[in-house]
């Protein structure tokens, strides 16, 4: 008797989990490392989001070539991290992550961290720069896909707000970015608002 209920209990227990992972978890996208793309170790230490899960997500581009090769673009993520301690004098490369159309992310300051991407949003949102300019093409589907795993994986596992708000930087700050092809293409994604 005893043996009889705690098995349909595994049975049940297991036709309800069937049911319940598609809905709740996202497949963990692959996410290239620091340790992986050859990243220096920060000045100091990233400061906490004060909004965690974070209500926000920031989408940026980046300017200047796009890669379609890991070699490629592991060595422009190399070079923002370089230019954003450097010149910018920040700790670290100042997105969360990293996309390029080689449909890899890299992982910046990574979740739960302060980056420094839009300025009044550092502390509540999930900054992406899309490596490339995308004033006048849209990025490839790779990388668009790779922000869309990010993003559905981020809102599964805690990190990002379920009702999360979507702004290009240019919503947030004084600036083109993400370029004007890719904000006008970010406008049908799902989360997208028009107000943060
Ligand atoms: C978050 O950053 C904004 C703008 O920089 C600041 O006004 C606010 O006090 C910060 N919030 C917390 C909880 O640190
Ligand atoms: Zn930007």
């Amino acid at each position: 008797m005893f043996v009889a209920t705690s098995t349909s209990a595994v049975f049940i227990a297991a036709a309800y989990l069937t049911l319940l992972i598609p809905e709740t978890a996202a497949t963990a996208p692959t996410i290239i490392s620091r340790a992986q793309w050859g990243a220096r170790a920060p000045k100091h230490q990233a400061a906490n989001l004060a909004r965690k899960p974070a209500p926000y997500v920031v989408l940026h581009h980046s300017t200047g070539n796009g890669c379609v090769t890991q070699a490629i673009c592991q060595l422009k993520v190399r070079e923002f991290q370089n230019y954003h301690m450097n010149s910018k004098k920040w700790s670290d490369v100042g997105y969360n992550f990293i996309v390029g159309e080689d449909g890899n992310i890299y992982e910046g300051r990574g979740w739960g961290k302060q980056g420094a991407h839009s300025k009044p949003f550092n502390n509540k949102s999930i900054g992406i720069c899309i490596i490339g300019d995308y004033t006048n093409r849209t990025p490839n589907s790779a990388a668009v896909q790779a922000v869309d795993s990010l993003i559905a994986y981020g809102v599964s596992s805690g990190e990002i707000k379920n009702d999360y708000k979507l702004l290009g930087h240019r919503q947030t700050w004084q600036t083109n970015c993400p370029g004007n092809s890719l904000y006008t293409m970010m406008q049908s994604w799902p989360h997208w608002a028009a107000a943060a």
